[in-house]
C-alpha cells in the first residue's frame, strides 16, 4: 500500500519523507488556501521533496479550462498528478489529459458509479473521500468495498486512493479491503506506529539496558 501525505504543509511533507514513509502527496484547494502559498511556488516546492505523484488540483469547473489549467499545472514537474473533481467536465478532461500522458487524479467520488466513470476516463488515480460519507451517516469504507469488487470484475488499472481518512483504523480498514493508497494527514500516518505495549515494554527494555550495563557502541 502507498502512502501518501493529504497537505500543503512543507515541513511536514520533509518530515514524512525523511523518515521514508511517503510515496506521494495530495493537495486540493482547502490545503493550498491553509498553507498560504502560491500554489504554483509550494506545488513546485513539494515536487521537489518527494519523488511520487504530486497531486495539485485545477481551479475550473469547465472542461477547456480545466486542461489549460492541467496542462500548465504538469509543467511544474514530472511527478505532477492534476488533480479534477468528478463531474462530467472533470471527466472530460481527464480523458484528455491522461491521453496525453498526464497522471490524473479524479477527486470527490462518492459513489461506485463515479468511481466506474473515472476508469473508463483513464484516471490514474480515483479518490473516494471515506470521512466525508462517514459525516453524514453512510459507510465510507463500503464504497471502498465496492470500488475493488468493480475494478477487479474488470481489471481497471486505475488506482483506488483513499481520501478524506480521519483515523488510523480508517487506514486498516482500506488496507484489508485492498486499497491500492491512502492519503491521509501526517499525523494520523505517523499515530500508526503508536501502541501503548510498545512504549511499556521499551521502558522496561531501557530499565533493563541501564542496570545491566548493556552497550553496543
Ligand atoms: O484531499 C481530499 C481529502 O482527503 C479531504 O479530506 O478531511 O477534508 O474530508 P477531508
Amino acid at each position: 500500500m502507498k502512502f501518501f501525505a493529504d497537505t500543503a504543509d512543507v515541513d511536514a511533507i520533509r518530515d514524512l519523507n525523511d523518515l521514508g514513509l511517503l510515496d506521494g502527496v495530495t493537495t486540493n484547494p482547502s490545503l493550498i488556501k491553509k498553507s498560504g502559498r502560491n500554489i504554483l511556488e509550494v506545488t513546485k516546492e513539494i515536487c521537489e521533496i518527494v519523488d511520487g505523484p504530486v497531486s495539485a488540483e485545477v481551479t475550473a469547473i469547465e472542461a477547456d479550462q480545466m486542461i489549460a489549467e492541467g496542462r500548465k499545472l504538469a509543467e511544474i514537474a514530472g511527478n505532477i498528478a492534476v488533480k479534477v473533481p468528478l463531474t462530467l467536465d472533470g471527466l472530460k478532461a481527464c480523458k484528455v489529459l491522461s491521453g496525453e500522458g498526464n497522471m490524473v487524479n479524479v477527486t470527490l467520488c462518492f459513489s461506485a458509479n463515479q468511481a466506474l466513470l473515472a476508469a473508463k476516463a483513464g484516471a490514474t488515480f480515483i479518490s473516494p473521500f471515506i470521512g466525508r460519507l462517514d459525516d453524514i451517516n453512510m459507510d465510507g469504507m463500503e464504497l471502498i468495498s465496492e470500488i475493488r469488487t468493480i475494478y477487479d470484475n474488470y481489471g481497471y488499472e486505475t488506482q483506488i486512493l483513499a481520501a478524506s481518512i480521519r483515523t488510523v483504523n480508517h487506514i486498516k480498514d482500506a488496507a484489508l479491503i485492498g486499497a491500492d493508497v491512502i492519503t491521509a494527514p501526517p499525523a494520523v500516518i505517523k499515530a500508526m506506529a503508536n501502541h501503548p505495549l510498545t512504549d511499556k515494554g521499551l521502558d522496561a527494555f531501557l530499565a533493563d539496558i541501564k542496570s545491566g550495563g548493556i552497550s553496543i557502541l
